[in-house]
Parts: structure tokens; C-alpha cells; sequence
């Protein structure tokens, strides 16, 4: 056994090899699909563990010892400048803790933005002291870090989560963005990526759809939830090895609420295992409690949220949120049975929600992107 931690199901940063729950043929796919000079989208719905796959993925000696892995972020990021930043510093910071020379080599590389970089008087290490203004062309700060990564002696890997925000950017109005990275990337021998998001439609369309400019240049996996029985076999033995154990139908009962998403079944068993005592077990009554003790915590943050929105907005919510998976939400009856103002009015509300990523759209469905805020908003109907 590891040495122990103080809760086995964790929910905020890094997950420790044995506490990641399987997702095994996916760490398989991705492997093969990368190491074979392909490219990935990984897409899902949020929270299912997108993020936390590429990490372990990462780790894998396949990986970690043949390659320079790097995980960019572009969650905050609305602009090409900003993408040009992060990418730079993201690239930058993990350089940092493995190689020197590489970090060296690096900032000489970065032509565009050389004399921003500072020097650590103590270490003699370069420092990133770029201020993001300073970027004067981002699409050229942004060729020279993928130059660089293709020059490098080691292949790399470079995932970049959230992309689907750069089809936001207001530099991408004509798909301009997506074509500058695709021309970049399209001749590369040394990079391979990873692209990875939970705006499906967003990134379908980026990917799949023949007019764009990255049609067919990479392999989709779609990320489903980890299966339930390998879950409840994960959660068992973790309550046994502190001398506890659960109801696996009282868990089976949650999975299904939660339709599998992986945050809020390991959130629930995150709060019921401290209350949990051990030699007991960890019943429905415990469950049903951390639940209602989950949707007090998403309280705060979610009636902020609803307060920003208009009336329109929040009833279009609500009707989606009622709906679970909704359809033909412009229809007469549709509008008539939510009891909505007008078709137009709906078609408004819904363009700024799917632009607050508050509700995502699969085709003609359209449903809450988050389920903890339809799950809090059902009850609340209640
Ligand atoms: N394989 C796993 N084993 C254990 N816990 C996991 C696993 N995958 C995800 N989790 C849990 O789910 C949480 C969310 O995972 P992650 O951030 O990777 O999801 P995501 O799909 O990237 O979400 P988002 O759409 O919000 O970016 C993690 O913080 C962790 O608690
Ligand atoms: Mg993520």
C-alpha cells in the first residue's frame, strides 16, 4: 500500500498514480495515436477528466522519458496575444524544472521578444519577466516557439487544453487564427498535439468539418465516463483499505445522477469518506446528505451567476435544465410549454448562453454544460 493520504479520492490538483481511476485503453489510444506522429482532439463534457487523462498520459514512461511534454492551458486566454503569452511562458516555466540547456536555447530562439527575458543573479537562469504588451506580433512569437520545439533534440508533445477558445478570439472573426496555427502545424515532424475541450460543437466544427482548416489533422476521442463497475470496484477498495466500506447501490444511485461525470463522484466520495468513520460503512442516508451538503456549497456560486443573467436568459436555463437534453427549443411548443416570451426572444437568450458556455449544443440538442448547475436548479424547481 502508499504510504497513506489523508482521503484517497481526490478532487483538486495533481492525482498521484494510484489514486487515478483507470482510463487505461484511453492512456493506450492517445499513446499510439501521438508516438505515431498523429495529432489528438479530446473532447467530453466538462468535468469528466480531460485534463487529468493528458497529465497521466504525460507520466507514462513511454512518454515522460522519450519526450518533452508540454500541457498548455488556454482556459483564460482571449486573444492571439494571450495564446502567443501563454504559450511562451507555459513552455518556458515547465523548461524550467528539466533542462538548462534547453532554457538556454530557448531564449535565444525567441527572436521577437529576446531582451524581455531576464537573469536570475543567483542561479544565472534565465527569468520571463515579458509583460504581455511587449508582444508586438504574436503570430511570429508564436511560429518562433513551434520552430524551436521542432528543432529541439528530443520529439515533443504539446497539448493545448481549452482550445476551443481560440475560435473566440476577436483576431479569429474569418478562422484567421485557426488557419495561422494549421499552416505552422500542418509541416511539423517533431511536434505532435494534443487539442483538447468541452465545447463540443466548437470543436467538432474546428476539426471536422471540411471547409476549416483543420479538417482531418487529427483523431477524435470522444472521453465517456469511466465505467461503473471499474468505478464502484475503485471506490470498494479504497473504503477497505481504511477499514471502511460502501453501498454500492447507494453509489450506483449517485452515478447515474450524475451521469458519470467523474468530479462529482469523486467530490461525493471525497466528502463522505472524512465523514465516514472507520469500521463503517458509507450508506445512502451519508450519500444523500454530502449531497444536499454539495448543492448548499454550489449556492454562493451559482445564485452570482444567475444574478448576472436577464430574465430571458434564465428562463431559457431553466427550460433546458427541465428538459435535460432539449430540442427544438425555437418550436411553438417549446416556447408554449416553458412558457417563454417568443421564439426570438429564446433565440438571443440561448446565442448568450452558449457564449457563457452555460449551455452546450450537440447537434439540435441543447442541454447545461455544467450538470452540477442543473442538478441545483432542478432541485431548486422542486
Ligand atoms: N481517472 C480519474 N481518477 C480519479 N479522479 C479523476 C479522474 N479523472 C478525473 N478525476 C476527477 O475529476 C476532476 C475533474 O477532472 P478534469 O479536470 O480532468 O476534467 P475536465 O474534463 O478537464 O474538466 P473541464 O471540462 O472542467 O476542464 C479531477 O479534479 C478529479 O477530481
Ligand atoms: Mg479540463
Amino acid at each position: 500500500m502508499p504510504d497513506f493520504i489523508k482521503n484517497p479520492f481526490i478532487i483538486i490538483g495533481d492525482i498521484p498514480e494510484p489514486y487515478f481511476c483507470d482510463r487505461e485503453a484511453e492512456t493506450r489510444r492517445i499513446i499510439r495515436t501521438i508516438t505515431n506522429e498523429g495529432n489528438m482532439v479530446l473532447m467530453s463534457p466538462r468535468r469528466m477528466g480531460k485534463s487529468r487523462l493528458v497529465k497521466h498520459v504525460f507520466k507514462q514512461t513511454q512518454i515522460a522519458e522519450h519526450y518533452q511534454a508540454f500541457y498548455i492551458d488556454l482556459l483564460h486566454t482571449s486573444s492571439i496575444r494571450e495564446f502567443a503569452y501563454t504559450f511562451g511562458r507555459t513552455v518556458f516555466d515547465q523548461l524550467k524544472s528539466r533542462s538548462e540547456k534547453m532554457l538556454q536555447s530557448l531564449t535565444l530562439a525567441l527572436k521577437s521578444i529576446a531582451g524581455t527575458f531576464g537573469f536570475d543573479p543567483l542561479t544565472g537562469l534565465p527569468t520571463f519577466t515579458l509583460e504581455m504588451g511587449r508582444i508586438q506580433s504574436p503570430e511570429y512569437t508564436i511560429q518562433e516557439i513551434i520552430s524551436w520545439l521542432e528543432e529541439c533534440d528530443t520529439p515533443c508533445i504539446v497539448c493545448f487544453d481549452e482550445f476551443q477558445r481560440i475560435s473566440k478570439y476577436p483576431d479569429n472573426k474569418q478562422g484567421q487564427v485557426e488557419a495561422l496555427l494549421r499552416g505552422i502545424i500542418q509541416h511539423l515532424r517533431n511536434v505532435n498535439f494534443i487539442f483538447a475541450g468541452s465545447e463540443q460543437h466548437l470543436l467538432s466544427e474546428m476539426f471536422f468539418s471540411s471547409a476549416k482548416p483543420f479538417y482531418n489533422s487529427a483523431d477524435l476521442l470522444n472521453l465517456s465516463p469511466l465505467d461503473v463497475s471499474v468505478y464502484t470496484e475503485f471506490v470498494k477498495s479504497w473504503m477497505e483499505r481504511y477499514g471502511k466500506s460502501i453501498d454500492t447501490d447507494a453509489l450506483n444511485y449517485y452515478y447515474t445522477k450524475f451521469e458519470g461525470t467523474t468530479y462529482c463522484l469523486q467530490k461525493i466520495m471525497h466528502e463522505a469518506f472524512i465523514d465516514c468513520d472507520a469500521g463503517s460503512t458509507c450508506s445512502r442516508a451519508l450519500l444523500d446528505k454530502t449531497y444536499t451538503d454539495m448543492l448548499e456549497e454550489a449556492h454562493e456560486n451559482i445564485s452570482k451567476l444567475l444574478g448576472t443573467l436577464t430574465e430571458q436568459q434564465k428562463n431559457a436555463l431553466y427550460a433546458i435544465a427541465r428538459e435535460g437534453k432539449a430540442e427544438r427549443v425555437l418550436s411553438a411548443s417549446f416556447i408554449k410549454k416553458h412558457a417563454l416570451v417568443s421564439s426570438s426572444s429564446m433565440q438571443s437568450a440561448l446565442k448568450k448562453l452558449i457564449e457563457m458556455e452555460l449551455v452546450s449544443v450537440n447537434g439540435n440538442t441543447y442541454s447545461i454544460s455544467d450538470i452540477m448547475l442543473r442538478l441545483y436548479i432542478t432541485n431548486e424547481m422542486n
